[in-house]
């Protein structure tokens, strides 16, 4: 992000071997999917993770299957909806912060996925 707060993506397809080794790493819609992926990656490379979703079940399944220099026993389950109020969401931030000893990276993925259909000719009939 630049001075003006205009936000830019910044390419790092191929980060240097061990780029990620000892960063803190927090990844939100950690429990299936894209974000399951994404933690397993970063345990992989020997980062130090915090992970979230609502499913706290899901969480220490995705914990228990992590390997990596701090996986699985390092990692962080932090459950919470981030549809809560500040207060929550600002707690969240304070204990992934805590766990972590400050954060290096935020991978915000958690969402849902909404599932687009092409029109057709008779769906734009009125
Ligand atoms: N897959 C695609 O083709 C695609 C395309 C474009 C964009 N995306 C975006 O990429 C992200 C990941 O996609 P995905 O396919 O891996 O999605 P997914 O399988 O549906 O997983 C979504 C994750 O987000 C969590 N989540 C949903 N609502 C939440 C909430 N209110 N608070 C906290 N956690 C919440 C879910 O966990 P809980 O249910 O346990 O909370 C789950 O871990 C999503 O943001 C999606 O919109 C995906």
């Amino acid at each position: 992000m630049t001075s003006e707060g205009d936000l830019r993506l910044q390419r790092l397809s191929h980060p240097p071997v061990g780029h990620f080794e000892g960063k803190g790493v927090w990844v939100t819609g950690a429990s299936q999917g894209l974000g399951e992926a994404l933690a397993k990656y970063f345990a992989a490379q020997g980062a130090r993770l915090v992970i979230s979703a609502r499913r706290e079940g899901e969480l220490e399944r995705v914990k228990a299957s992590c390997v990596g220099k701090w996986a699985p026993q390092d990692i962080t389950v932090l459950p919470f909806d981030l549809t809560s109020s500040h207060e929550v969401l600002r707690s969240a931030v304070e204990t992934a912060w805590e766990a972590l000893g400050g954060i290096d990276y935020v991978i915000n993925n958690a969402g849902e996925h909404i599932q687009m259909r092409p029109r057709t000719a008779a769906s734009n009939t009125t």
